[in-house]
């Protein structure tokens, strides 16, 4: 059976619709079912079916869980641009591209790309043109594109793209490296020429496509989010083998969740972190990968030995300053005061003094910070408008923004600023997460429950997330659920710890505080 053979009912699109929906709040209008179709096509002949209603009908039971991860990337597929992620591009464009170029020169050979998971073909065109910009001639930059969606792989190698997703092309990118025809902008021949697409499953256990060490470039990126961490893993494993030694791994750069044994190394360039392979050898150290935001500041660097999460030291507690007005959102979560997480935010005691609304966008959020840490709501509120403005990709702006005007009492502007948000990253469990906290704040339980389930679809994983769908269990006056729900908080104890995109004061991330709280509540639900 193919997937191309495969009749699919509109009925079971809708149905599917409404479970994307109640799973993790991602909206298919009636305009995205042949993108529905086309992910059902993809994924029904893994799994043997070819009833599109009765596979719909598993994916809702429970066993059906991981089969709707496996499908939650297919049905995002058009999440994707040119030039995403403006700063991991500069760092390439700036500073490695060039050494890369001129080391490959030297022997002789091209540079040797891969994009995996390169969706509708944004990216590796975007490293094409990179190339060519720098100087490469076409023979002098091989870029190879997969993707496990054969009609992204389709699109992709046709090249052609209406004018709304060229936003991040810029005017002399548009007039040398694009035609226009029939009203669509199609990339020319010799970008065209300059990318091999092909169709790859990174979750597959060997590659045979791909010659160990012939990789000078990697990009992965807004793939592995959807992986398990036994495959983020082995695909990391496979990664490395495929890199030459001293070449480069870039991951989307909300989406290095866990702290994982890896062989890599992380390496500042140029403001961000990239993974490379040793130049020589390479110890299994730790990829230190927290969620982190283009305005949030870099983390330091990985302990030379490997270490688990279970024995990572705790975050340094900030001391709190003296006067602080009471932000009018609190206390939003009952028996959750201390200690705080500082691992996603900037130090305010460790800033200098600048003028308001100046420096780079990581600067600019520590600005935020201090605000809003010293209770000047108002000045931060006008600061995150002018840093969402300024930086329309930062996530972590947009999330800020949220949570100041939470912090003030104005709900609809804090939902406004989260859906901005989802609008960029779809699948951004802290949007999820702060909109449920909003909805708490507005006194609706019910859409709070349905964020915060959302999150934890997302990110099963995430103590804090089960933390408050207990909170509103109690609300709601269901207290099996939450006790059910406090007890999977207190398990995460020794659980993968999350660093959560912007900044909110009082909302601890730390998994044991976390748990000794859910312990607490748990506690006093039983003498009930
Ligand atoms: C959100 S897009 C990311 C596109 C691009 N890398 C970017 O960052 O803009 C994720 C892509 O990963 C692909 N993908 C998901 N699972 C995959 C797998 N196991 N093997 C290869 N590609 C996969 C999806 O089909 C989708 O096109």
């Amino acid at each position: 059976m193919t997937g191309e053979a495969l009749t699919i009912e509109r009925l079971a699109l809708e149905q599917l619709a409404a479970l994307l929906l109640e799973r993790a709040g991602l909206k298919v209008t009636p305009d995205g079912y042949a993108g529905l179709r086309l992910a059902l096509q993809a994924r029904m002949p893994a799994t043997g079916l070819d009833d599109a209603a009765e596979y719909v009908r598993r994916l809702r039971q429970l066993a059906g869980e991981h089969e709707l991860r496996a499908l939650l990337p297919l049905v995002t597929v058009g999440k994707t641009e040119f030039f995403r992620d403006s700063r991991q591009f500069a760092a390439f464009e700036n500073e490695i591209f060039p050494e890369l170029l001129k080391h490959a020169r030297r022997e002789a050979r091209p540079v040797r790309a891969w994009s995996a998971g390169c969706a509708t073909g944004e990216e590796p065109y975007s490293i094409a043109m990179v190339g060519l910009d720098r100087g490469a001639l076409p023979n002098e930059l091989d870029c190879w594109a997969t993707d496990l969606n054969p009609v992204a792989v389709q699109n992709a190698a046709r090249g052609r793209f209406a004018i709304r997703r060229l936003l991040g092309v810029s005017e002399p990118r548009l007039a040398r490296f694009f035609n226009l025809v029939d009203g669509f902008y199609e990339v020319t021949p010799q970008l065209r020429e300059m990318v091999r697409f092909d169709g790859h499953n990174l979750a597959a256990p060997i590659w045979p496509q791909v010659r160990p060490q012939s990789m000078d470039l990697i990009f992965c990126r807004n793939v592995i989010i959807y992986f398990d961490q036994p495959t983020i893993l082995a695909v990391m494993d496979r990664f490395y083998d495929s890199l030459r030694p001293g070449g480069w791994l870039f991951l989307g750069y909300s989406e290095s969740l866990f702290r994982l044994p890896t062989r890599f190394e992380m390496v500042e360039v140029g403001g961000v972190f990239i993974y490379r392979r040793p130049v020589r050898g390479g110890v299994t150290q730790v990829l230190t990968t927290v969620v982190r935001g283009a305005g949030e500041p870099a983390p330091a660097p990985p302990p030379a030995q490997a270490t688990t999460a279970a024995s990572l030291p705790a975050p340094p507690a900030v001391a709190r300053p003296p006067e602080r007005a009471t932000p009018k959102a609190l206390p939003l979560v009952v028996g959750l005061q201390l200690p705080r997480s500082t691992a996603s935010m900037p130090s305010p005691a460790l800033s200098k003094p600048r003028p308001p609304g100046t420096g780079t966008p990581v600067e600019r959020l520590e600005q935020i910070v201090a605000d809003i840490e010293r209770g000047d709501f108002p000045r931060a509120l006008r600061l995150s408008h002018a840093l969402a403005e300024d930086a329309p990709d930062d996530l972590a702006a947009r999330i800020t923004l949220g949570n100041v005007h939470a912090l003030m009492g104005n709900i609809a502007e804090a939902r406004e600023a989260y859906q901005a948000a989802l609008q960029r990253e779809p699948l951004s469990v802290e949007a999820r997460l702060y909109l449920g906290i909003a909805a708490l704040q507005g006194l609706e339980p019910e859409i709070a429950r349905q964020e915060f389930t959302r999150a934890l679809f997302l990110e099963p994983t995430l103590a804090l997330g089960h933390y408050l769908l207990a909170q509103v269990h109690e609300r709601r006056g269901d207290a099996e659920a939450a006790r059910r729900s406090y007890r999977n908080a207190i398990n995460l104890r020794k659980g993968p710890p999350h660093a959560l995109l912007g900044h909110f004061p009082d909302l601890p991330t730390s998994n044991e505080a976390i748990a000794q709280a859910a312990q607490y509540r748990l506690a006093a639900l039983s003498e009930r």
